[in-house]
C-alpha cells in the first residue's frame, strides 16, 4: 500500500495521512479553524461592506460561527465604533474585514490592533506590512486570495490561514471557481484553508471539507439574514434571484463584480462594451451599494449577491438557524457529530 502511486503524485498512504491530519475524514465539526478561532461551528460570515455591521457580525458569533464587520470604504472611526458595539452584543471571538484599498486603511490596521480585535481578514491586495504590528496584538491574519500564488505569498509571511474565494461569490471577484481553486490552495499550503463562493447549505458546506477546506465563508446567505441590515427590497430580491440572474460587471476594466441583473448592470454592461473608459463608467456604481443596501434601490443599487442567490429561498431565518440548519446538514451528509 505504501509503495502505491496516487494519481495525484506521492504514495496513497502519505496522502491519506496528510487528507487525515487536515481534517478531511473527520468524527466532528472540529478543525484547525474553530481552534485558531476558538469559535464552535467552521462557519465564517464573510467580510460585506455595508452589509457587515456589529448588528451581523454579533448575531453570527453568538451563534457559534465568526462574524466579520465589514470596513469596506468606511472611516477609521466608523470601524471603532462597530468593534465597540459588537463588543457589547458578544463575548464570543469576532473579527474585521480590511478592504486594503480603503483610504483609511493604515488608520484602520491600527484600529484593529489597539482594540484587540481577534481576527482580521483582508482584501483586495497584500496585507503585509501590517502583520507586524497585528501579531504583537494577537489578531490572527487571514487574507482573502482568488489563487495559488497569493496562498502562497501569504503562507510565506506568516499568515495563520487563507480564506480561498471562487469566482461564484458576490462582491469583487477573481477568475477561478471554488471547485478547482479550493483544492489546489489546500495541495499548495501547509496552513489551513477557509472555503468561499457558492456556498449557502449543508451540501455546500461538505463539498467543501471533501475538497480539504477546514471552513466555510458565506456572504450571500447571511445578506439574508434577519439581522443583517440590508434593505428588505434587497433580500426579496437575492429569494426571488434564480441560477442565472447574477452578472459581472467591470470584467474588461480589471474590476469585476458580481452582482443581481438590474437597469444597472444593464446600463453599465452596455457602456462596457461600447468601450467607455472605466472612470465613466464607474459614476454608475460610485455610492451603489449604499443605496441598495440603506435605500433598497434595486434598480440603481449593486445588489452584490453570488451565484448561489438562486438557492437561497428564504429571509425570515436568523444567524443562528441558518448556521444551525447548515451544521446539521453537513454533519449529516459527512457522517460526522457536530
Ligand atoms: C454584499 C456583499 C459585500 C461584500 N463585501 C466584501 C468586502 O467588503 N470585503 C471582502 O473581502 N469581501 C466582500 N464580499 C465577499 C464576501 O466576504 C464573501 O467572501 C462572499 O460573499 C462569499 O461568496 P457567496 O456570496 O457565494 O457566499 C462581499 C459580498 C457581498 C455579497
Amino acid at each position: 500500500m505504501n509503495n502505491m502511486l496516487s494519481p495525484l503524485g506521492g504514495s496513497i498512504l502519505a496522502r491519506w495521512k496528510m487528507i487525515i491530519e487536515r481534517g478531511c475524514v473527520k468524527r466532528n465539526m472540529k478543525t484547525r479553524i474553530t481552534e485558531l478561532l476558538g469559535i464552535e461551528y467552521p462557519i465564517i460570515q464573510g467580510g460585506m461592506a455595508w452589509v457587515g455591521t456589529h448588528e451581523l457580525a454579533s448575531a453570527v458569533s453568538n451563534a457559534g460561527g465568526l462574524g466579520l464587520i465589514g470596513a469596506g470604504g468606511a472611516p477609521a472611526s466608523w470601524v471603532r465604533e462597530q468593534i465597540q458595539a459588537c463588543k457589547e452584543e458578544t463575548d464570543k471571538p469576532f473579527g474585521v474585514n480590511l478592504m486594503l484599498m480603503n483610504a483609511e486603511a493604515d488608520e484602520i490596521a491600527k484600529v484593529i490592533a489597539e482594540e484587540n480585535v481577534k481576527v482580521v481578514t483582508t482584501g483586495a491586495g497584500n496585507p503585509g506590512k501590517y502583520i507586524n504590528m497585528w501579531k504583537e496584538a494577537g489578531t490572527v491574519i487571514i487574507p482573502v486570495v482568488a489563487s495559488v500564488a497569493l496562498a502562497r505569498m501569504m503562507e510565506k509571511s506568516g499568515v495563520s490561514a487563507v480564506v480561498a474565494e471562487g469566482t461564484e461569490s458576490g462582491g469583487h471577484i477573481g477568475a477561478a471557481t471554488t471547485m478547482t481553486l479550493v483544492p489546489q490552495v489546500v495541495d499548495a499550503v501547509n496552513i489551513p484553508v477557509i472555503a468561499a463562493g457558492g456556498i449557502a447549505d449543508g451540501r455546500g458546506m461538505a463539498a467543501a471539507f471533501m475538497l480539504g477546506a477546514e471552513a466555510v465563508q458565506m456572504g450571500t446567505r447571511f445578506v439574508a439574514s434577519i439581522e443583517s441590515i440590508a434593505h428588505q427590497n434587497y433580500k426579496d430580491r437575492i429569494v426571488k434571484a434564480k441560477d442565472i440572474d447574477s452578472e459581472v460587471t467591470g470584467l474588461s476594466y480589471g474590476h469585476p463584480v458580481r452582482v443581481l441583473r438590474n437597469q444597472m448592470t444593464k446600463d453599465y454592461l452596455k457602456m462596457e462594451k461600447d468601450g467607455v473608459p472605466f472612470e465613466e463608467v464607474e459614476k454608475l456604481t460610485l455610492g451603489s451599494l449604499k443605496k441598495a443596501v440603506v435605500d433598497g434601490d434595486t434598480k440603481y443599487g449593486s445588489l452584490m449577491a453570488g451565484q448561489i442567490a438562486g438557492l437561497v429561498s428564504r429571509n425570515d431565518l436568523t444567524c443562528k438557524e441558518i448556521i444551525e440548519e447548515i451544521v446539521t446538514e453537513a454533519c449529516r451528509l459527512m457522517g460526522v457529530d457536530k
